[in-house]
C-alpha cells in the first residue's frame, strides 16, 4: 500500500498560522506523525505540500499507475479548484479529502468543495488526527 499525502497552501504554516483554528503542530511534526503512523500500520508513505495549484496538479498526475490511495487537504483550493478535481479525476486513484478544521461550520465559502466529487470520504474537523484516519480509511478499503 504506497500512500501519498498532499497538502496544498499554507499547510507549511501549520503551528504558526491561526493555532485557535489549526492547532500547534507545525508542518514537519505533522509529516512526522504520519511517517511514524505509516511505519506502524505497513504502509509506504510519501509527503508533498505546494502552495501553487499548477504543482499541485503535477504531483496528482505524477501519481498514476504508481499510488494505491491519495490524502489530499488541497486548502483553500478546495474551494476553487476544478484543476484539482479533474486531476483527481483522471488519475483516478482512491483519494480522501482532509480538512483540519470543521470546514461545514465556517464562512459560507468554505462550505463549497470542487474536489469532494472526487474523494470517497471526506474528513473535516478531526484536527490533524484526521490524515491518520484518512490513511486508515485507505488501507483498509485495499484489503
Ligand atoms: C483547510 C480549510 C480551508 O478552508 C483553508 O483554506 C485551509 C485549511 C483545513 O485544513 O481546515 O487552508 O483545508
Amino acid at each position: 500500500m504506497f500512500i501519498k499525502v498532499i497538502n496544498g497552501p499554507n499547510l507549511n504554516m501549520l503551528g504558526v498560522r491561526e493555532p485557535g483554528i489549526y492547532g500547534h503542530t507545525g508542518y514537519k511534526e505533522l509529516v512526522e506523525l504520519i511517517e511514524n503512523h505509516a511505519r506502524e500500520k505497513g504502509i509506504r508513505v510519501e509527503c508533498f505540500q505546494s502552495n501553487h495549484e499548477g504543482d499541485l496538479v503535477d504531483e496528482i498526475q505524477a501519481c498514476y499507475g504508481l499510488v494505491d490511495g491519495i490524502v489530499i487537504n488541497p486548502g483553500a483550493y478546495t474551494h476553487t479548484s476544478v484543476a484539482i478535481l479533474d486531476a483527481l479525476k483522471a488519475v483516478s486513484i482512491p483519494a480522501v479529502e482532509v480538512h483540519i478544521s470543521d470546514v461545514d461550520s465556517r464562512e459560507e465559502f468554505r462550505k463549497i468543495s470542487y474536489v469532494r466529487a472526487a474523494c470517497e470520504k471526506t474528513i473535516s474537523g478531526h484536527g490533524i488526527n484526521g490524515y491518520l484516519e484518512a490513511m486508515d480509511f485507505l488501507s483498509e478499503a485495499k484489503e
